[in-house]
């Protein structure tokens, strides 16, 4: 068993404030797992979300010690530094309640770079030719689950700055480079205006961050190096 010691962003608002808590916690006890026991003991009512448990749908994300993980697949033991874990909720998203953000804004944006295919005409007589390669990268940007942390992570994402998330851009390549896809020009010409892409400077917090090792930053740089068709 391990001693350690918890301070949680609680409330919201105007209410927000830090708490300290002491817990006593067996070896490998994940961190989804010490919130629940803290709010079954000396946090009641503490709000936060999971669902899936095993790290495949995102719902989980919080900031512990200044870096975006999935409470659900990571260990108390592997976060805290000197004993001492800070949990706060994502940040540049809108706090509900406690660890519980609002990530609508993030959802619209990565809605917003359309990542669903837009096949241009009729159907081929033969099916598609994807290079291994191709299908690799396009499996790259379609690993993502949309757990807001990169958006968390990134200095230009604010709450009324207007950036898109990280994870818009992965989508957008993962169909820009994908040969059934039809709106190459219209994607790029996107990113590029709309999305600003050349807003970002390449801080690569976001793929520092991302607990699925993506890579969003490498996307962006890739699609601001793509020339037109
Ligand atoms: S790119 Fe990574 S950090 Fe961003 S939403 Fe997807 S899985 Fe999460
Ligand atoms: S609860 Fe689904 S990723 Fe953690």
């Amino acid at each position: 068993m391990t001693r350690y010691s918890f301070r949680l962003r609680r409330g919201q608002g105007s209410t927000a404030r830090w708490e300290e808590h002491a817990l006593e916690l067996p070896d490998f006890c994940t961190l989804l797992d010490a919130l629940s026991r803290l709010r079954a003991t000396s946090a009641p009512g503490l709000a936060f979300r999971a669902a899936c448990r095993h790290g495949a749908c995102g719902d989980c994300a919080v900031v512990v010690n200044g870096t975006g993980v999935l409470t659900c697949v990571t260990l108390v033991g592997d976060v805290a530094e000197r004993g001492r874990v800070r949990v706060e909720p994502l940040h540049g998203m809108p706090v509900l309640r406690d660890l519980v953000v609002d990530r609508s804004r993030f959802f619209d944006s990565v809605a917003t770079a359309r990542p669903w295919l837009q096949s241009a005409g009729a159907p081929p007589e033969r099916e598609h030719v994807v290079l291994p390669e191709v299908l690799e990268r396009m499996r790259g940007a379609d690993a993502c689950i949309l757990c807001g942390i990169c958006a968390s992570a990134c200095p230009l994402v604010q709450p009324q700055g207007g950036f898109p998330a990280p994870a818009s851009f992965l989508r957008t390549l993962g169909r820009v480079v994908d040969p059934r896809d039809g709106a190459y020009e219209d994607r790029l010409r996107e990113a590029g205006g709309l999305f600003g892409i050349a807003r970002c400077h390449s801080a690569q917090a976001c793929s520092a961050q991302c607990p699925r090792e993506l890579d969003p930053a490498a996307a962006i740089v890739d699609l601001k190096r793509r020339p037109a068709r």
